[in-house]
Formats: C-alpha cells, sequence, structure tokens
C-alpha cells in the first residue's frame, strides 16, 4: 500500500485554506494615527524598538504576497487600518481603501484568497479619546466603519474576521495593562468592554451579511492551555479554572449563549442579538502556561504565569516567556468550542523563534493535529501561519520574530528560515487546490 506523504494528507479537503496571517499594524508601515502608535511615543515598547516602515507593506505589500504565491499557500489573513480608512470621525479616505482594493486584486491574481480582519488591536486615536470600547458609543462607530469597509470590497472578500482576539484586547488593555490604554486590575471595565466588543461584533455581523448575504463572517478566539503550576495546590488549580475560564471563554460565551460578561450578568444585564452570531469560529492557538499563585506579586495581580525550562519553547519576552510550544494543545483549543456546531479556522499559529529551532517542528506537529482532527469528522476548514515575514510584535517589537522569512527591518532584506520550506512541502502534499485568477 502507499503510505507517501500525498496519502497521509488525504484527510485535509481539496479547498482547505492553507494560509498565513498579518495585520496591518504590525506589517504596513507608518501606521501612526492609532493608539499603538502613541504608545509607542509614550515609549511604552518594551525594546524601545519603532514600529517606523515595518513590512513596508503600504507601498509594496505585492512583495511578500510573491513570497506566499512561492509556498503555495492558497489564503492570506491581513487587516484593515481603521485609523487609515476613517482618518477623523465620520471622514472616509477613499485612497486608502483603494490601495486595500489594489492588495485584494494582487491577492486574487496569485490564486490567493484573502480573509479580512476588521479590527486587529489598533484604534484610530481619535476612537481612543472616546473612550473606545469602554464607551456604548463604539457599538454604532464600529458598525459604522464596517458599513464603509465592506461596501467598498465586497466584490473582492468573502471571508471576514470581526475581531482579533477580543478577549487579549480587554484582558492585556483593562486587566493586565500590558496592552494600551495600560489600565491594570480593572475588572469590570474589562467586562464592559467585553460587552461593547460582544454588541459591536453582532452589529458587524449583520451589517456584513446586509451587504454581502453570502459572506463567511466569525472572529478569532485567542485560546491558550492553562495548568496548574503545582497540580497537588488547591489555590493553583482554582487560580488555574477561574484564568481558564475567564480568558478562554471571555467573549466566546457571549456568542454562543448571548449572555452578558460575568459579573455584568450578575446584575441583570444581557447581549440582546449577540448569540449565534458567526458562520465559523476562529481559533489563534499558540502555546500552554502554568498558572500558580505568588503572594509576592502583587504587580501581577497574585497570579505568576511561568514555563519549566525543559519544556519545549521558542524565544522569551523582555520580561514574560512566551509559552511553551505545546501542539497536542491545538486538540483542546477545537474540543473546547465545538458547543458552537460550526465550522473551525485556525486563524493563528506559530512560535516567536529567531533562530528557527523548533519552528519545523511546530508546524509538523501542528498538521499532525489538525490531519487528526479531519480524520475524526472535525469540520476543520483553514490553517493559518503566523506569520509569513518577521513583524512588529507589539509590546516586544522585534524583539520576537515568527516570521517563515526573517526581516531586516533597517534593509528590508527578506531571508527564508528552513521552516519556509517546511510549510511550503506539507501544502504540496495535500495536493491542494490553488485559485489562480480566482
Ligand atoms: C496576535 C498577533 C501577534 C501574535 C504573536 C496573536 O495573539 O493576534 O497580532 O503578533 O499573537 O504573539
Amino acid at each position: 500500500m502507499d503510505t507517501g506523504p500525498r496519502d497521509q494528507n488525504t484527510a485535509f479537503p481539496a479547498d482547505f485554506a492553507w494560509g498565513v496571517a498579518t495585520s496591518s499594524h504590525q506589517v504596513e508601515g507608518d501606521t501612526s494615527d492609532n493608539q499603538w502608535a502613541a504608545w509607542e511615543r509614550r515609549g511604552k515598547i518594551k525594546s524601545k524598538d519603532c514600529c517606523g516602515l515595518a513590512c513596508d507593506w503600504w507601498r509594496n505589500a505585492e512583495r511578500d504576497f510573491d513570497l506566499a504565491q512561492s509556498l503555495g499557500v492558497n489564503a492570506l489573513r491581513l487587516s484593515v487600518e481603521w485609523s487609515r480608512i476613517e482618518p477623523q470621525p465620520g471622514v472616509f479616505d477613499n485612497q486608502a481603501l483603494k490601495r486595500y482594493g489594489e492588495m485584494l486584486k494582487a491577492l486574487h491574481q496569485r490564486g490567493i484568497r484573502p480573509f479580512i480582519t476588521l479590527h486587529h488591536f489598533t484604534n484610530p486615536v481619535w476612537f481612543e479619546a472616546k473612550g473606545a470600547f469602554l464607551s456604548r458609543e463604539s457599538v454604532a462607530l464600529f458598525e459604522r466603519y464596517t458599513r464603509y469597509v465592506v461596501t467598498s470590497l465586497r466584490d473582492l472578500c468573502h471571508d471576514w474576521v470581526t475581531f482579533n482576539e477580543p478577549n487579549v484586547y480587554a484582558s492585556l488593555g483593562y486587566f493586565l495593562g500590558e496592552f494600551p490604554p495600560g489600565k491594570k486590575g480593572r475588572f469590570m471595565q474589562a467586562a464592559r468592554v467585553t460587552r461593547h466588543l460582544c454588541l459591536a461584533h453582532a452589529a458587524a455581523y449583520r451589517t456584513i451579511h446586509e451587504l454581502q448575504p453570502q459572506a463567511n463572517v466569525g472572529w478569532a478566539q485567542h485560546y491558550v492551555v492553562f495548568k496548574p503550576r503545582r497540580p497537588e495546590s488547591k489555590i493553583d488549580r482554582w487560580l488555574c479554572s477561574f484564568i481558564q475560564r475567564r480568558f478562554n471563554d471571555n467573549f466566546s460565551e457571549g456568542i454562543l449563549s448571548g449572555t452578558a460578561p460575568f459579573p455584568l450578568n450578575k446584575f441583570g444585564e444581557s447581549l440582546p442579538g449577540v448569540k449565534g452570531t458567526c458562520d465559523y469560529v476562529g481559533i489563534n492557538y499558540y502555546s500552554r502556561l502554568r498558572v500558580g499563585f505568588e503572594p509576592r506579586s502583587p504587580k501581577t495581580l497574585f497570579f505568576q504565569i511561568s514555563v519549566p525550562p525543559h519544556k519545549p519553547q521558542g524565544d522569551a519576552g523582555i520580561e514574560v516567556p512566551y509559552g511553551e510550544a505545546y501542539p497536542q494543545g491545538l486538540r483542546l483549543a477545537v474540543g473546547h468550542f465545538t458547543g458552537f456546531k460550526k465550522p473551525i479556522y485556525i486563524l493563528e499559529n506559530g512560535v516567536p523563534d529567531r533562530a528557527d529551532r523548533i519552528r519545523p517542528w511546530v508546524i509538523e506537529s501542528t498538521v499532525d493535529q489538525m490531519r487528526g482532527l479531519l480524520a475524526e469528522g472535525v469540520d476543520l476548514r483553514g490553517y493559518f501561519h503566523w506569520t509569513l515575514v518577521d513583524n512588529f510584535e507589539w509590546s516586544e517589537g522585534w524583539h520576537l520574530r515568527f516570521g517563515l522569512f526573517e526581516l531586516d527591518p533597517v534593509t528590508q532584506k527578506r531571508t527564508p528560515r528552513p521552516s519556509a520550506q517546511v510549510y511550503a512541502k506539507l501544502i504540496r502534499e495535500t495536493g491542494v487546490l490553488v485559485r489562480v485568477g480566482s
């Protein structure tokens, strides 16, 4: 019997989306009108790096679309930058939309299916000044922006991601203080932000379907596998299950059940019109973390995240470990969201690994996990590796490198890491259909 690679991969449907993922602020360059650029101007990037030209996509995304095509991917996830499209409240920039239109056409010409994220962490500064998603007005403002974008780009895109990682946005911005606006321990504010994100998502979902009835609309939920640091400790176990629920189910439980985020649900608040507003569930999965109680750590709200040193892991962040590379966890992530009974896309997966020590293993093991899930009948529709070319990693700046290609941000030179060929080979072996000129 032929047990060659093609056979092993027959589990993958011919139209499986094999992609790479990015976001506007991290790749475009000169995105200076959003709250992340303001955060950088306040000296908050831990590496003190500047986003600057990033990967220079605003002028030349096509160079990287060629690289993506050379790997054989048939899908690419990018985000559109709200601060470019609506630089002032209610004032829209047609030139910006024209540029995104060109990018989408360039992708189609290369047989690559675009997935557009409408919000990937960045807000225009005017929106941030109004309180961003803490304010009730955010829901209508996001809906207006969505209407404008989708009206302009609907002929070129069918797959939409409303929000990237609303659970990360709310937790890191309002609870851990790692993201702008840098608030710590504001549990109620984080819950209110999540509530507005759910309402804004549902409004966007309806608007997109009104403009494009056949659209495929969902969002990207970040999922972390948490484990108690000392399994014998009751408090570590309690903390771990608390964080697991509050983080992994934040936002997604609103879409699943229509109930307002804890503790707002205890005060009689609800989420009208939110339940069931997705055509798929998008999962961003990277790592496993240990959670332990740490009484001497009020700065981290008495819990500490760690990774045992002997576990496989990529490069560490400047202040905290990035996480254990744990490809088996993909199964837990997918299992966690089966209650939706919707198709699943892995919208991000990757590892910070400048020297490409473990990335090839991460990619191969993750594809193995997907093969197993498909064989069991899981409706998995796509996988997007984060990322194609090293991009600007938020507070870590250029310190953490996720690219299949290494980038020198000064010369803009790209150099393939061995992983690029590993990924290309796996895609070739699945015999995936590349839809040239579609
Ligand atoms: C985010 C990306 C980020 C990646 C790697 C995800 O949580 O969506 O923007 O670069 O993780 O940390």
